[in-house]
């Protein structure tokens, strides 16, 4: 399968179906992990939330995968959470931890955002641990996913986080979830030196044609500020996800 170039900032690679692009997304993740710890002996990865990415974090922590990685080298962190208690349902970090990556990656190198009690502390907390774990504060990978309504991460339509530079992790306000959330800038994502986004099924489809072949809106459809001509994002889709852009 090859990576086509969608534009300066952008790729993307399709996939035949679900099963070929969580496939294609865990070789992507290993091969990027295995050459970070071999560049600088770790590798920091923010994990995406939501759904998608459960099946890819399954795959990538069985038995059949599980040694093509030194989990202890690796650096867990969340591009986003909600506020809700790291044992909740809801949790991305509990979705990630149930996945698999709990029993391989040693616990003083998983990092979960704080979604509970004062989250603009919290996230100046997750801020400082980042530039304290990365020298850099450059992510080796983040991970990310698309909502139907063109949010990633938890950078939402018309929300302040759209708009905040010099900070790598902000609490937004997000009114049409009556809720707010932990999520990482543009800033810390856009310095990664990988982005790979996640967009499968029929059900993306329209919004993902929307994303890539509308006019630059990103205050309507977030997703699109992602990626940089230095930190290109790449679009890990299914032919489902991909049926409506050429
Ligand atoms: C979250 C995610 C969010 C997610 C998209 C897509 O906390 O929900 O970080 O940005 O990636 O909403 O979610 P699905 O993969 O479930 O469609």
């Amino acid at each position: 399968m090859t990576i086509e170039i969608f534009d300066s900032r952008r790729d993307v690679v399709i996939l035949n179906d679900n099963t070929e692009a969580i496939d294609f997304a865990v070789e992507h993740f290993i091969h990027a992990a295995n050459v970070a710890i071999k560049d600088h002996g770790f590798f920091s990865v923010a994990l995406s939330g939501g759904s998608t990415p459960k099946a890819i974090f399954k795959k990538l922590c069985d038995k059949e995968n599980a040694d093509k990685i030194d989990f202890t080298k690796v650096l867990l962190f969340w591009g986003d959470e909600r506020t809700v208690p790291l044992d909740d349902s809801e949790s991305n970090y509990k979705m990630a931890m149930d996945a698999g990556f709990k029993s391989l990656v040693p616990e003083n190198h998983i990092f979960p955002m704080i979604g509970t009690g004062d989250l603009e502390l919290n996230a100046k907390a997750y801020d400082a641990l980042i530039k304290s774990k990365i020298p850099t504060s450059q992510f080796d990978y983040v991970m990310l996913g698309m909502g139907d309504d063109g949010h990633t991460a938890s950078l939402f339509p018309h929300t302040t986080a759209l708009h905040i530079a010099d900070k790598l992790v902000v609490a937004n306000d997000v009114p049409q979830k009556n809720t707010s959330r932990l999520t990482l800038t543009y800033d810390c994502i856009n310095n990664a030196k990988q982005i790979v986004i996640y967009v499968l099924g029929k059900s993306k489809a329209t919004m993902l044609n929307t994303v890539l072949n509308s006019p630059f809106m990103p205050d309507e459809l977030p997703i699109q500020k992602i990626g940089t001509a230095s930190s290109k994002a790449l679009f890990i889709l299914d032919k489902d996800a991909a049926s409506e852009f050429s």
